[in-house]
């Protein structure tokens, strides 16, 4: 076992099941951590077990985050697994991205988005903690997104609960650090697995209203964005760092070069950063009447009719962040 498994022996993650989660299961438990990889599918829970390396420990339990006796059925599994002693880092991963015009977003669908990557995820660490603050010691590892520090148009929903998690991780970072038990936020920028297809798929049903053509390019932008984004292991790194290192970072943002957009977006002047969302995402007037000043109607020609493509090759990580959630924001 390796210098830093020695830190935080057992590691709960939840949303293990796919992408970030599952990458971060399989990365940990071959550093030598004992892991328990949770999630909702238990199909899912089985292939990853099968797929441990060998000699590691990777134990599974079903968690759907938004259920409470799910929790309480695998805190009870959990004291199981550690002889009652608890986990040493809670890794607060679980969660989907809403997209869609926030003005034509049901209650109930916003609310859904809340329950899970927001309610869920402090239910969670409820949960978790108070074996945490007993033994005077541990981690909570929350997945944010670089779209918990900007936001773009349609993703206010997703965007709003990472920002919802940026601000309670700061809360809780200095609420437990007295009990020894440091918090940790991780902002990953565009990265490879189901996220982007799970949130745009309900997009199409915004398709007819005012902001077609937007939509239509928005979807554009996201296969464009995905084209540059990387592999969950740079996030399983970063969240290796947050449960291994002496004193740990309040955020760690992955790949890091995310740092650079972050930094550029703090600069550069609200209004300007608006005009240039706004072509690029064909929220002008212009862009928006497109189709029916064509006589084409709402959702086709608009990428003939809308501004010039103004999303030059460099800032492709600006555009990638859309389907990760990260957007672009102004204070
Ligand atoms: N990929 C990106 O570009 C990106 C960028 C920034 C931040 N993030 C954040 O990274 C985290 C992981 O996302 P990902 O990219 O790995 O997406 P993903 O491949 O879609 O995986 C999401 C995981 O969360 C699980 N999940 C969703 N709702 C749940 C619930 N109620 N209870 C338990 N598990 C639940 C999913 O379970 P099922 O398999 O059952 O659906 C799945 O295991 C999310 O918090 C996301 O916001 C991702």
């Amino acid at each position: 076992m390796s210098n830093a498994a020695k830190t935080a022996k057992t590691v709960l993650i939840t949303g293990a099941t796919a992408g970030i989660g599952r990458e971060t299961a399989l990365h940990l438990a071959q550093a030598g951590y004992h892991v328990i990889a949770t999630g909702r599918r238990a199909g899912e829970l089985d292939k990853l077990r099968a797929e441990a390396p060998a000699g590691a420990r990777l134990d599974t339990t079903l968690l759907d985050v938004t259920s409470a006796d799910s929790i309480a059925a695998a805190l009870v599994e959990v004291d199981r697994l550690t002889s009652g002693r608890g986990v040493d880092a809670l890794v607060n991963n679980a969660g989907f991205g809403l997209i869609g015009p926030l003005t034509e977003i049901s209650d109930a669908d916003l609310r859904r988005q809340y329950e899970t990557n927001v309610f869920g995820l402090m239910a969670v660490t409820r949960a978790f903690v108070p074996q945490m603050r007993e033994r005077g010691n541990g981690r909570v590892v929350n997945v944010s997104s670089m779209g918990g520090k900007m936001t773009f148009p349609f993703m206010g929903a997703y965007n709003s609960t990472k920002y919802a998690i940026e601000s309670m991780s700061d809360a809780l970072r200095f609420e437990l650090r007295p009990f020894g038990i440091h918090v940790v936020v991780i902002e990953p920028g565009a990265i490879h697995t189901n996220f982007a297809e799970t949130s745009m798929a309900p997009v199409n049903q915004y398709e007819h209203t005012v902001y077609g053509p937007a939509i239509a390019r928005a979807k554009t932008l996201e296969k464009r964005m995905m084209s540059t984004a990387v592999g969950p292991k740079v996030v399983a790194r970063a969240i290796q760092k947050a449960i291994s290192r002496r004193s740990p970072a309040a955020r760690y943002v992955a790949p890091w070069f995310g740092n650079l957009v972050l930094a550029m977006m703090a600069v550069t002047p609200t209004r300007v950063l608006d005009a240039v969302i706004r072509r690029i995402s064909f929220l002008t007037p212009k862009a928006l009447r497109a189709d029916q000043v064509r006589g084409q109607g709402i959702g086709s020609g608009a990428a003939a009719s809308a501004p010039r493509d103004l999303l030059p090759r460099t800032p492709a990580i600006i555009a990638s962040n859309v389907s990760s959630g990260t957007g672009l924001s102004r204070n």
